[in-house]
């Protein structure tokens, strides 16, 4: 056994002994650089952010490449930054987490290496988490007595699951998109009218100003009685709207049109999301990555989960999108079940969270 092994196993025991153990952990998976620090898995320390938004709206989404590059740059000062405003050195830190999958493969890359590099040097133990297991623990930062089991409504920008949270670390998939992200179909459509990256903040507001009921979007798939989704063809059909009137030369009612899709796709997640809770028997059901951020997804889901009898959480707005504290409390219920990741740890671009999904 290498030294390394030797002293990340003992660390490992020790943060597993400490109820007050702090974990840093770092997150690139796709145009955000953070890091924060957490203290017992659930109390966040420090929560440091370096956005790329700016970067990308130029070009209208994400660019690989130059998410990698500007994560290499950013990593170390972001990493500082959450070290600083714990105000905590390195040496008080006990263990590492970082997002080993799914997401852009060079900018996972940059964080796992990273996480290694500091791993290594300091004898710390480490654990690759799963990006999705962070969105799902956001719920756990923001409710302390929030425990498993429960249904998950998982909406972001690449994925949109639902999954039955059958521990901290056990999961199992109750249905998903067949086609596009809620997230990616968001971005879309919002591009269409016009809207700068990333669309779905962009579209929610342009939505306050409309009639959710301007325009009659439906998909027929997602009112069959399966726990799957389909989006890419409401996302046709607003696209439609916009290029039709276009080709007429008549005016768009936008803000009609944003309303009305933030509804069906709402409707959709929400009606879905509480038929699987229901089906599974379960007395809760969350919501989480970044489409939770939507007010409009929450108050369709708040209000249907009263009407059938479920508890319902969803992540306070600062963990709502991509950010490292989520991944800190992943990291944190992974070391305690045991799992520590070697240092041969890589990027999954296509990590997967539930047993048999592709
Ligand atoms: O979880 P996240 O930050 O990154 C991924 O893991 O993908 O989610 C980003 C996605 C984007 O598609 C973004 O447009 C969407 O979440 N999003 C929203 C809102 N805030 C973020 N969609 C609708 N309404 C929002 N307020
Ligand atoms: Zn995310």
């Amino acid at each position: 056994m290498s030294e390394y092994e030797l002293r990340a196993g003992q660390g490992l025991r020790a943060y597993q002994e400490n109820p007050r153990g702090r974990i840093l952990a770092i997150e690139s998976s796709c145009d955000e650089t953070a890091a924060a620090l957490l203290e017992g898995g659930r109390k966040v320390l420090s929560m440091a952010v370096h956005t790329q938004i700016p970067l990308h709206r130029q070009y209208g989404g994400v660019v690989p490449e130059l998410a990698s590059r500007s994560h290499v740059e950013r990593v170390g000062p972001v990493v500082k930054e959450a070290l600083r405003q714990a105000g905590l050195g390195l040496s008080q830190v006990d263990a590492l987490a970082v997002t080993a999958g799914p997401g852009l493969v060079g900018a996972l890359l940059v964080g796992v290496s990273y996480a290694k590099g500091l791993a290594l040097g300091r004898g710390l133990p480490l654990v690759g988490v799963n990006h999705l297991a962070g969105h799902i623990a956001a719920n756990y930062l923001t409710f302390p007595e929030l425990e498993p089991p429960f249904t998950c409504l998982v909406a972001s920008g690449g994925h949109s699951h639902i999954i039955a949270v059958e521990g901290y670390e056990d999961f199992r998939l109750l249905g998903r998109t067949r086609d596009d992200a809620a997230g990616e179909a968001f971005d879309k459509v919002a591009r269409a009218l016009g809207l700068p990256y990333p669309g779905g903040p962009e579209l929610e507001k342009l939505a306050l100003e409309g009639d959710a009921y301007a325009y009659p979007l439906r998909a027929g798939f997602n009112e069959g009685p399966g726990l799957d989704m389909s989006f890419s063809g409401l996302k046709t059909a607003a696209v439609n709207i916009l290029h039709n009137a276009a080709q007429r030369g008549e005016e768009v009612d936008r803000a009609g049109l944003a309303a009305s899709f933030q509804r069906a796709v709402c409707r959709t997640l929400t009606d879905k999301a509480v038929s699987a809770a229901r089906q599974q028997g379960s007395r809760a059901l969350a919501l989480a990555g970044g489409v939770s951020a939507n007010r409009c997804l929450r108050a369709m889901l708040k209000e249907a989960c009263q009407g059938a009898g479920l508890a319902f959480y969803c992540p306070d707005f600062r963990f709502c999108t991509d950010n490292a504290a989520m991944i800190g409390c992943a990291g944190h219920y992974a070391l305690m079940a045991g799992r520590r990741s070697p240092l041969s740890l890589n990027g999954s671009p296509a990590l997967s969270l539930c047993p048999g999904e592709k």
